[in-house]
């Protein structure tokens, strides 16, 4: 079902990342809180009823979907100057129970920040947040197992075999996807395991052959590892819908046709793959990218389930830093046509921004001078991205 049509003139950008320090205090696994909500925060959570939240986004989602978003937490928020959002902002936590019916662990459960050390599991964040979906009704991505960004430096820096790093690798997945069996619908298993597009045009797997930062497992242990990783995840988790994701696949090209065949690949093998996701970290300045929802299809075709993961809308933030109402009107068209783009294809089931409030985005300490890249303001006044989303999910669900 395709909903209304639209001009659009933008593309998906790459986005560099680099590794975030670790400052979170380390919970054995088995001191590990259910909920680690500060009292205040969460006794004002089920009574404070902020403005325009009664329909939220997730009343209006047609019933084969969910309406998901990250929850803030780790990663660049270690540095910033606001308290926690996710244990210390009630307004944060009703908005994001009110919204949204999946939530993804902006960074609480990469592994950095889940195994910091050998040995050593920092469950309780990641275990707060299982436990306020299921309070919510809400259905947990979880993010992610085998990346080369945000990994452990006991892991990349360790003097380890082959057969050591395979035995590490095997035993973190098996841990953390075991965990939370039964209790994560989606994982993103292997993160941008291809490197952008190379001199030759060519995408290569992030084995250390080109400029791109190494997936030290790819590197050390061989592209068989890809299947390995979602072996494991399987067998901890036999119900959970395990996924390829990156960014800069949303159109046809070079990186997603690398995809396409890999895909092809494992499932000819037999590996449990069962879904290919967007990131979609997008940017005004580049053409939105047309050819998504063939894209998308084209996987659907294989028999996978797709999913959008991280959509956010960037663009070069105006002197004064208020975006302007034509910025505001030309990222709201970009959310609508990625949101329309799912809609259209059977088996994307799974609709996730990165964040709601650009307060606490990702997108000013990644690109400096770029911003605004949520739904809504600091303030939480919803943008139009917003309100086009609502009508979008509105039309489609009749609702
Ligand atoms: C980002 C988080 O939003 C930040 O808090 C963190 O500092 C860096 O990582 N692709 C991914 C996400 O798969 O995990 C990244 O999240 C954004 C790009």
């Amino acid at each position: 079902m395709r909903f209304g049509s639209r001009v659009a003139t933008r593309c998906a950008v790459g986005v560099a990342l680099v590794p975030v320090a670790l400052s979170t205090a380390v919970l054995p696994a088995s001191a590990a809180p259910q909920d680690q909500a500060a009292p205040s925060a969460q006794a004002q959570e089920d009574r404070s009823s902020g403005p325009a939240i009664r329909n939220g986004l997730r009343t209006v989602t047609p019933d084969d979907l969910v309406i998901g978003t990250a929850v803030a937490g780790g990663g660049h928020h270690e540095e910033a100057d606001y308290p926690d959002p996710f244990t210390r902002d009630p307004r944060y936590r009703k908005v994001l129970a009110t919204e949204f019916d999946s939530v993804s662990p902006e960074n609480q459960m990469k592994w950095e920040f889940i195994h910091p050390e050998p040995g050593v599991y920092n469950f309780g964040p990641a275990d707060a947040i299982v436990a306020f979906a299921e309070r919510h009704g809400q259905e947990v991505r979880g993010h992610t197992l085998l990346w080369h960004s945000q990994l452990a430096e006991w892991v990349t820096e360790g003097d380890y075999t082959d057969e050591e790093l395979r035995a590490i690798l095997e035993e973190h997945i098996r841990t953390v996807v075991g965990r939370y069996k039964g209790r994560i619908d989606q994982w993103d298993v292997a993160n941008e395991i291809f490197a952008d597009t190379w001199d030759d045009g060519g995408v290569r797997l992030r084995d250390g052959s080109t400029g791109a930062t190494a997936n030290v497992f790819i590197e050390r242990l061989g592209p068989g590892i890809i299947a390995d990783a979602f072996r494991w995840a399987h067998e901890a988790d036999p119900e959970a819908k395990l996924f390829l994701n990156d960014y800069a696949v949303e159109d046809i090209g070079p990186k997603s046709d690398a995809y396409y065949e890999l895909a092809q690949q494992l499932l000819a093998e037999g590996v449990p793959l069962h879904g290919f996701a967007f990131q979609a970290h997008l940017d005004l300045q580049f053409p939105f990218p047309e050819t998504l929802d063939e894209n998308m299809q084209r996987f659907d075709d294989l028999g996978l389930e797709t999913a959008v993961t991280e959509l956010d809308v960037r663009f070069t933030l105006p002197e004064d830093g208020v975006p302007t109402a034509e910025q505001l009107a030309e990222q709201a068209d970009t959310y609508q046509g990625v949101l329309e783009a799912c809609l259209s294809v059977d088996e994307c089931n799974s609709f996730t921004i990165w964040g709601f409030n650009d307060k606490y985005s990702w997108v000013p300490s990644f690109s400096p001078g770029q911003g605004a890249a949520t739904v809504m303001f600091e303030d939480y006044e919803r943008k139009p991205a917003y309100w086009a989303l609502h009508e979008t999910l509105a039309e489609a669900s009749g609702r």
